[in-house]
């Protein structure tokens, strides 16, 4: 059999995605996009080693899925992305602006912040997601690096950025909230929706390393109405405890629409799973466990996992990467993020020994 290309390859498992959560597969949509989004990248063969090493993913495919379950009852498909080979970062977004009718305005408006000429630092500096709904138009939104001329400033791009974008207050709300470790909290995205409309976001996130169960706790309560136990119990049953969690960092996420002055309406908790698991047969039975207790439809998963990847769970770690509990007045539920794999799967740990030593 002739080697795919990497868009041959993820384009494959993100048209048995669309499918699944019943995106009508005769549009040709999802798969046009995902090719734009990778750019001349995408192009090249998955028997040569990559041409770019991405952060997206751990094995450095430019490509991660995601599958979200809303408390509405409905699914969708994501992408998160990062475009290689193209001449410049907004490359992708200039290309399809029209035909998806996206409001640029607020990405003009801190771009001069986060894209800045010459140097860049830290793992990316600009990252898309594509969003798939049954029967509407796919949504875009871009990902923004606060760490990208260094940990410094990182504070002040994420301060000035609200401020420019009209939601002064936020700053010192989520800092109070969501930063007060010193160094161990840091900010790891600033995110912008790029639909028109009231409940288009602005979403900034904080990477918590080594923190308690109780640090992400204090976290949520920035935004209103909250109950802690959802918190408690979601890293119970991914991470097994209450922390603290060392491997990777937990994430929050708040999210800003019209009208936010200052608190936030929603608020995500990412729990990075397979820093936590020693195999993803392991994480697929603890994120059923969530899911199950929320009633979200565990088989929609068993499927979405058969659609990308053929391999025994069991052998290996990271297909199931991260795992988020989404709590908020516009949009509650559950996203479980799928790796591609495209070039490694990476090895499985060794499961704990029960009982006493001899
Ligand atoms: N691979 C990076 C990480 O694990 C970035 C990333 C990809 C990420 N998907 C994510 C971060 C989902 C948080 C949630 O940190």
């Amino acid at each position: 059999m002739a080697t795919l290309s990497l868009y041959e390859h993820t384009g494959r498992q993100l048209d048995t995605l669309c499918e699944l959560v019943g995106f009508d597969s005769a549009d040709q949509r999802p798969r046009k996009l995902l090719g734009q989004l990778l750019g001349p990248g995408g192009e090249s063969s998955l028997a040569d080693p990559p041409p770019f090493s991405s952060n997206v993913s751990d094995d450095t495919t430019p490509i991660e899925f995601s599958l979200a379950f809303d408390t509405t009852g409905e699914c969708a498909i994501r992408v998160l992305g990062e475009s290689i080979g193209t001449p410049s970062p907004r490359h992708f977004l200039d290309a399809v602006a029209g035909e998806y009718h996206l409001d640029t305005t607020r990405l003009d408006t801190v771009g001069d912040l986060f894209l800045p000429r010459g140097e860049h630092q830290g793992p990316f500096s600009l990252w898309h997601s594509l969003i798939f709904r049954a029967g509407r138009a796919p949504r875009i939104k871009v990902y923004l690096n606060p760490q990208i001329s260094g940990p410094a400033t990182a504070n002040h791009l994420v301060s000035e950025g609200f401020r420019r974008l009209r939601i002064p207050g936020a700053f010192e709300q989520v800092a109070g909230h969501a930063l007060p470790r010193g160094e161990q909290d840091s900010f790891a995205f600033f995110a912008l929706d790029l639909d028109r409309g009231p409940l288009s976001r602005v979403k900034v996130y904080v990477a918590h390393e080594a923190a308690e169960c109780s640090d992400v706790e204090r976290a949520a309560e920035l935004v209103p109405g909250i109950d802690p136990l959802r918190i408690r119990e979601f890293c119970a049953l991914l991470g097994g405890g209450k922390g603290p969690f060392r491997s990777r960092p937990l994430i929050s996420s708040y999210s800003f629409v019209e009208g936010d002055h200052d608190r936030p309406s929603n608020y995500s908790l990412y729990f990075p799973i397979r820093s936590y698991v020693p195999d993803d047969a392991v994480a697929l039975a603890r994120v059923q466990a969530i899911l199950a207790q929320y009633d979200f439809d565990g088989t929609k998963l068993d499927e979405a996992i058969s659609a990308i990847s053929g391999r025994t769970l069991r052998n290996g770690v990271g297909l199931i990467s991260h795992v988020s509990l989404r709590l908020g007045e516009f949009g509650s539920g559950i996203t479980v993020y799928l790796s591609s794999e495209a070039y490694r799967v990476m090895p499985a740990r060794r499961r704990p020994a029960l009982g006493l030593p001899h």
